[in-house]
């Protein structure tokens, strides 16, 4: 059995779409600065390439997650494999993912980090699958709503590969 990728997003629609993201959160953070959350490690990639495209000063940090579970489906239970290395009490933050699927990872994490007591928390997700929503999630800023398909790249991976293609693929069995 081999494996193709077809293209879902080319690398040109994801680069210009990062850039409205990144106007758009230095429009809605003029005069303050922006704690980015970074989540590991699917939301690695985005995360540079948004933070390179807002204009406002901006710090970093990182978080890694892991649900319990199957593979292919995650149970709501979330542990934090690596914490943040920073407070983030007081700071006006946004929380960077790859993808909202069934949104229970997020609602787990949005949670968690709330009761850190931030000045203000909103999440940024590269994509969204809005049919596979089991919890209720806030997004502020989506890149992309997309069907039900299970895709790739730009951090997304298919039992770890493909993280690094450029582009947003659908992996096709055949
Ligand atoms: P959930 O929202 O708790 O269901 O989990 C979301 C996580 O599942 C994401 O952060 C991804 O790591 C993973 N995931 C969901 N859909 C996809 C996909 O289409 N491709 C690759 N990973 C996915
Ligand atoms: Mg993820």
């Amino acid at each position: 059995m081999s494996e193709t990728v077809r293209v879902l997003l080319s690398e040109e629609e994801v680069d210009n779409r990062i850039q409205e993201l990144g106007s758009m959160i230095s429009r809605d953070y003029d005069g303050k600065q922006v704690h980015l959350i970074c989540v590991l490690k699917g939301g690695v990639f985005f995360t540079c390439e948004l933070a390179k495209r807002i204009t406002v000063p901006v710090s970093l940090d990182f978080m890694s997650v892991s649900s319990y579970g199957d593979d292919t489906k995650s149970s709501g239970v979330v542990k934090i494999v690596k914490d943040l290395d920073e407070s983030i009490e007081n700071k006006d933050v946004i929380v960077v993912e790859d993808i909202v699927d069934s949104g229970r990872t997020l609602s787990y994490l949005l949670d968690n980090l709330r009761s850190r007591k931030p000045k203000s928390l909103r999440l940024c997700t590269l994509l969204d699958k809005p049919e596979r929503r089991v919890k209720e999630v806030d997004v502020t800023y989506t890149g992309f709503q997309i069907p039900d398909e299970f895709v790739v790249g730009y951090g997304l991976d298919y039992a770890q590969r493909y993280r690094n293609l450029p582009y947003i693929g659908i992996v096709e069995l055949d």
